[in-house]
Formats: C-alpha cells, sequence, structure tokens
C-alpha cells in the first residue's frame, strides 16, 4: 500500500511517502481502503513529539485519525460488515493511521458512511465530530436556551452551532471579523467579531462553550446566569473561578466509544453535522499540509487529503 509515515519526531520534513505492506485485518478488525483523510491538531503535535508525555507512540507511525474510504477485507468474528461497505473511520492515535492508501482497524471504529455528505466532508466529520458531540452532551442543552460558542468558525465550534441549531437552541457565536458571514451559515444567530468588538455586554446565558481558553475563557464568567456551564475543550490551563461567579466549570470528555461515533453518524444523517473543509491536497503533499496548519494558515476546518 502506499503511505505516509514518520520514523522519528521533528519538522513536517520527517515525513515519508511510499510502499509499505498491505496490513491484513486480524480478529474483530476490518480494512478500509482509504478515498480521503483529514488531519488535525492532534496529528501535528504528535509527529512534533510534543505530546511524548500523554501518548507512547511506536515508530514508525502513520499519522492520521479521520477518514473515509471502502471496506476491502473482513477478520473472524466481524458480522455486521461486508466487502464494499462505504464507511468512516476514527483511528485509534496510537496505531497506524489514516494517512495511506488502506487502514486496519477495530470494526467498531468504523461507521456506515451518512448519505448527503461528501466524500471531503465525510472524511472529516468523526474527530472533530466526537469533540462537538461531547461539548454538546456535557452542556445538556435544551431547546430555548441561549449559549456563546467561542471559536465558532472551527472545525469543533461549527460543529457545536449546527448541533445546537438541530436542538432549537438560541446561539452568540465569537470569531474573526472575516469569518462572520461563514459562521452565521454553521447556524449562528448572532456573531460577535473578537478583532472588532467585545462580548463582554452578554448576560445571563445558559452554557458558554470554551474552545479558546486565554483572555476568553477569563472575560466568559460573568456572561452566564447563575447555575450556568462553562463546557471547555482547550489543553491549555486556566484558572477555575466558577464557584466565585456561581457557575459551573466542565470539562468536555472527548471519547472514541462505539456509541458516540455511531451517533455522529446519526446526527449527520439527520443534516445538523455538515463537517468544515479548508482545503484539499493529494495525499503525497501531506508534509504541505502539516506545514501550513503549523504555520497558523488553516482556517474555516480541516486539511483533506485525497487518496486518488
Ligand atoms: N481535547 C481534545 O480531545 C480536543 C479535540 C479537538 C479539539 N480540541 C481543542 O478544541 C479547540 C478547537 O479545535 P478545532 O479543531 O475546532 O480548531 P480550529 O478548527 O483551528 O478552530 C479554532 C477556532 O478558534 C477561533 N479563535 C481563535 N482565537 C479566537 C478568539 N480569541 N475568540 C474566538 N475565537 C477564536 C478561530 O477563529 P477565526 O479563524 O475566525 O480566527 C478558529 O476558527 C482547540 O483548542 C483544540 O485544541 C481538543
Amino acid at each position: 500500500m502506499r503511505a505516509i509515515w514518520y520514523e522519528a519526531y521533528g519538522p513536517p520534513s520527517v515525513l515519508r511517502w511510499g510502499e509499505q505492506a498491505l496490513p491484513e485485518p486480524g480478529n474483530g478488525q476490518v480494512r478500509v481502503r482509504l478515498q480521503a483523510s483529514a488531519l488535525a491538531q492532534l496529528d501535528v503535535k504528535l509527529r512534533a513529539g510534543l505530546l511524548q508525555a500523554h501518548f507512547a507512540l511506536t515508530l514508525p507511525k502513520i499519522p492520521g485519525r479521520d477518514g473515509v474510504g471502502v471496506i476491502d477485507a473482513v477478520g473472524d468474528g466481524v458480522a455486521n460488515w461486508r466487502l464494499g461497505d462505504e464507511v468512516c473511520v476514527l483511528a485509534a492515535p496510537l496505531g497506524a493511521g489514516t494517512a495511506a492508501s488502506h487502514v486496519v482497524t477495530e470494526a467498531a471504529r468504523v461507521v456506515a458512511r451518512p448519505q448527503g455528505l461528501s466524500l471531503e466532508q465525510s472524511a472529516a466529520l468523526l474527530q472533530p465530530g466526537a469533540s462537538a458531540w461531547a461539548a454538546v452532551t456535557t452542556a445538556q442543552l435544551q431547546p430555548g436556551m441561549r449559549v456563546l460558542v467561542h471559536g465558532g468558525s472551527g472545525a469543533v465550534g461549527a460543529l457545536v452551532l449546527q448541533h445546537a441549531r438541530g436542538l432549537g437552541v438560541r446561539t452568540v457565536a465569537t470569531c474573526r471579523h472575516d469569518h462572520r458571514d461563514h459562521t452565521l451559515a454553521q447556524g449562528a444567530d448572532e456573531v460577535i467579531a473578537y478583532d472588532r468588538g467585545s462580548f463582554g455586554h452578554l448576560r445571563g446565558l445558559d452554557v458558554v462553550f470554551d474552545f479558546v481558553g486565554g483572555d476568553t475563557h477569563a472575560r466568559s464568567y460573568p456572561l452566564l446566569r447563575p447555575g450556568g456551564a462553562i463546557v471547555y475543550l482547550v489543553a491549555a490551563p486556566f484558572e477555575d473561578r466558577g464557584a466565585e461567579h456561581g457557575v459551573r466549570v466542565l470539562r468536555a470528555l472527548v471519547t472514541d466509544a462505539p456509541g458516540v461515533l455511531r451517533g455522529i453518524a446519526h446526527v449527520a444523517r439527520e443534516g445538523f453535522y455538515r463537517p468544515l473543509v479548508s482545503r484539499c491536497l493529494p495525499l503525497r503533499e501531506a508534509a504541505l499540509g502539516h506545514t501550513l496548519l503549523e504555520a497558523g494558515q488553516v482556517r474555516l476546518g480541516r486539511v483533506v487529503f485525497a487518496h486518488g
């Protein structure tokens, strides 16, 4: 099979492109012939060696978690998948990734590709979808609630806006001025440009989704009603001032549980999740994708690799 891989941590230039042995699925596994895959910050940080304290990778490593393709081999003990089934896959962070023509994965890590999504959108569904799902379920959204989504123009924030609208929740989103129209199109009822104005006048919100952190987090406490919640998905530490303001501060715990992946696919089939695709590149140009993402030059969604 053709694959991208790295044998040592380092800059995007450590990425190699070439042939590897075609893996065979074991018990409970399937092999997917991938048509496209997506690149996330996690892939870049793993390759750079920034997460060695959290993830013990075995090198060489094929990067990539998200992908879409067709099942082309089924291991023993797999009853629910057949050759030719079209699926989305979320590869485990430690195993072989999706930046390859094929990936072998546990059968529970694939879901039927939702109708209505393009190939590129399908390739970028499950990883940001799992984050959005965690945030929305942690917030326990109810119709009629009013919430603020920081980072509403991003891959995760856009799916939260789409999901919230589907649930009948009223949303305000923050993003840069240039991304206003894009963010309104994701379902935000109102947009506040963080580079032009302030969100500090908002009051009485039920939930603030924090996908940004830092000063944005610190300034969000007064916006909530008593008993409201900040639901966060940021790695950088912050001062929890929930008790002082009478609000809850809840971490969105992201999980790849099979039920969650099926739930994401279901929501996408219902038309709520339309993943954002920033740009497409051929898979052999994966190093360019990593470079652009590291340089902050990828906006409004994921880089998707076409496996041609
Ligand atoms: N722990 C986990 O498992 C996990 C998983 C996935 C994501 N995450 C975290 O979740 C966050 C979002 O991920 P993502 O994949 O959606 O990233 P993304 O696609 O890069 O989006 C980030 C968004 O943040 C916005 N932003 C930047 N500064 C802002 C500010 N001061 N105020 C409001 N918005 C601002 C950007 O908006 P503009 O482009 O309009 O400036 C951008 O759209 C990241 O912090 C990521 O690390 C965590």
